[in-house]
């Protein structure tokens, strides 16, 4: 996720924007860029790579790292439009140059906006959506800055936090958000905005949170607030206590706990961008190339390793369910030594968060070899498989630190839905009022995983009560196997306890021999037609002395007897439980983590991303 800092005070402007870039750095990006506002005018300096290349940059040019600047706005990329480099780093400017503009978030209507601002004479720099922002307050600009921005803020469809400055207003900083973070630190004759509190502590402590469409104007020795209509506003200030540690986990004990709480936003911003809404909200994937040629495909292989190809086999479900086309989920470092049956009429759906991993990558190129067309779905801008595939479906998680991961997966999935239901939508065995209301569905998930999340203490509680079981079976049919096989991973991975999944059906054929009374099973029973048979299921461990933990929806007491506990999740259409119905269980992975004592961030033995065989 991008980073934003913002300065303007009486000190040398730049080591105070790098030095804030470098407090942000934890946020992940791939690019970084400054614009300063000194007796040069509006300079701009921006990099590809981390932030030393920047700082060399400049060094270079000065020889001492300062533009004789005291106030700017600085910028670290995570890119979503366009790949990283100097051209699409921030800040972009409008034609003149006189603007200068740093942004985090999604234009949504940014190429509606650019087409627009095309037919007006505008000529465009960068592939990057934010670049339309900087145009179109050149647009309003008429004199005053407020004004222009408050303008352009009403053609502004999407997520922003944005900080922009002026040559011709040469004496404050504009800035404003709208679902993504922003604050304002108000210091001692100096003011200063960043995408997150660490940025600031060793300016201030003192902070204003700004809602959703407020706009901050910083001086030097004041700020003041605005609302989206330009009337002013009364703020109240906070004090920050947290040391800068805790800063960078927005108050969060640990990132894979953030990460986990980010995913309803994650989902939103996911599923807004492959949305239109023209008659009606239907499916987008035209953008990024996929045409009804693809759903020609004779069967559709997904191959990931690790959590993406858990989303694999969820999405195999979801190929046959709702496009009823063959599917199979392929565990690439195993199909990269088979000599599996592919043929040119076959799609690849190749899955992974860090678009890197190596056996992954072999697997995609051997579907190459044979002919196939791959659809890459990664979080990675301009990763390998984002540069060897056919065609890219991002992921909006923003940076996933916790080597566990979790928000990726729920926004893999997301991603594996809406190609399943438009390959649905394109081989004619979805009706359009099917779609809307399936896609009607996919737009409550965010909802309902933060009503799950608002009861994570529920699982906490759970947690501190199981965590010292040595065996954990995690159970369930189809969709809900899948999300065991994930849950077990997750719950090995960050507290090293034994936990394996189950197919429920299996339970008799081999595993049940395993179960005593220091077994916990959880078992997941969203499927509703299969109730009955997880509940046999549940009595048979039960019978073996296990405690059981059962994962339903809400409303359902079908399990209440049999059951140790429940957790409930909000009901949703049962081919698209697993993206709420993991979050219980992530939690709980979570928390046992906590409760031995471990770093959940970095588990033993384990790398973020496996470039290696
Ligand atoms: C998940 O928590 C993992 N740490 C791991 O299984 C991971 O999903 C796997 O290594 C694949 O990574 P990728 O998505 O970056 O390809």
């Amino acid at each position: 996720m991008c980073g934003i800092v913002g300065y303007i005070g009486n000190e040398e402007a730049v080591p105070v924007l790098l030095n804030g870039l470098k407090r942000l750095e934890y946020r992940g990006y791939d690019s970084a860029g400054i614009a300063v506002l000194g007796q040069a005018g509006l300079l701009v300096r921006k990099s590809k790579g981390a932030l030393p290349s920047l700082e060399d940059k400049i060094a270079s040019e000065t020889g001492q790292g300062g533009l004789n600047a005291v106030m700017g706005i600085g910028h670290t990329r995570w890119a979503t439009h366009g790949e990283p480099s100097d051209i699409n780093s921030h800040p972009h400017t409008d034609v003149s140059g006189k603007i200068a503009v740093v942004h985090n978030g999604i234009i949504e209507n940014h190429a509606k906006l650019k087409a627009w601002l095309e037919a007006h004479g505008v000529v465009f720099r960068s592939e990057t959506d934010t670049e339309v922002v900087a145009h179109l307050i050149d647009f309003h600009y008429n004199g005053d800055l407020l004004q222009a921005v408050t303008e352009a803020l009403k053609r502004l469809e999407g997520s922003y936090a944005l900080g922009i400055i002026c040559e011709s207003d040469p004496d404050r900083i504009i800035a404003v958000r709208k679902e993504s973070p922003l604050v304002v630190g108000a210091g001692q004759g100096e003011n200063l905005i960043a995408s997150d509190v660490p940025a600031l502590l060793e300016h201030t402590r003192d902070v204003y949170y700004l809602a959703d469409r407020e706009i901050a104007v910083l001086y030097r020795d004041r700020v003041e607030f605005f609302n989206e209509d330009g009337q002013s506003l009364q703020k109240e200030k906070s004090h920050v206590d947290w040391d800068a540690e805790a800063a960078e986990k927005g108050g969060y004990e640990h990132f894979m706990l953030k990460e986990i709480n980010e995913q309803p936003k994650a989902l939103t911003d996911t599923l807004r961008a492959r949305l239109k809404n023209e008659g009606g909200t239907s499916i987008n994937l035209e953008e990024i190339g996929f045409d009804a040629s693809w759903a020609e495909a004779r069967r559709v292989v997904i191959a990931a390793c690790g959590t993406a190809w858990h989303a694999g086999v969820i999405g195999k479900h979801a190929f046959e369910y709702f496009a009823q086309i063959p599917a199979d989920a392929e565990i690439a470092s195993e199909y990269r030594y088979r000599n599996p049956l592919s043929d040119p009429k076959d799609i690849f759906i190749i899955i992974s968060q860090s678009g890197e991993t190596a056996d992954t990558l072999a697997a995609m190129r051997m579907a190459r070899k044979a002919g196939a067309r791959i659809i890459a779905i990664t979080n990675v801008v301009g990763s390998t498989l984002a540069r060897e595939a056919d065609l890219v479906m991002y992921t909006w998680a923003g940076p996933e630190i916790a080597v566990a991961s979790t928000k990726a997966f729920t926004t893999q999935l997301m991603c594996v839905y809406l190609i399943a239901l438009q390959f649905g939508m394109l081989r004619g065995v979805i009706a359009k009022n099917e779609l809307t209301s399936h896609i009607e569905a996919l737009e409550q998930l965010s909802g309902h995983a933060t009503r799950i999340l608002s009861a994570q203490e529920n699982i906490q509680r759970f947690a501190s009560r199981q965590f010292n079981k040595t065996k954990v079976f995690f159970m369930g049919r189809l969709f809900d196997y899948a999300v065991s096989l994930e849950s077990a991973l997750k719950l090995k991975e960050v507290s090293y306890t034994h936990s394996e999944a189950f197919a429920a059906g299996e339970l008799k054929h081999g595993p049940i021999a395993l179960v005593d009374t220091s077994t916990l099973v959880v078992a997941i029973c969203t499927q509703t037609a299969l109730f009955d048979k997880m509940d046999s299921n549940i009595k048979e461990v039960k019978a073996r002395g296990a405690a059981a933990l059962v994962i339903t929806y809400d409303g359902v007491d079908y399990f209440d007897k049999t059951a140790d506990e429940v957790f409930r999740i909000p009901r949703t259409e049962d081919s698209l439980t697993p993206i709420l119905s993991v979050i219980p269980c992530q939690l709980y992975a979570y928390y046992c983590a906590v409760q031995r004592g471990l770093d959940p961030d970095k588990p033993r033995n384990l790398a973020k991303s496996v470039t290696v065989e």
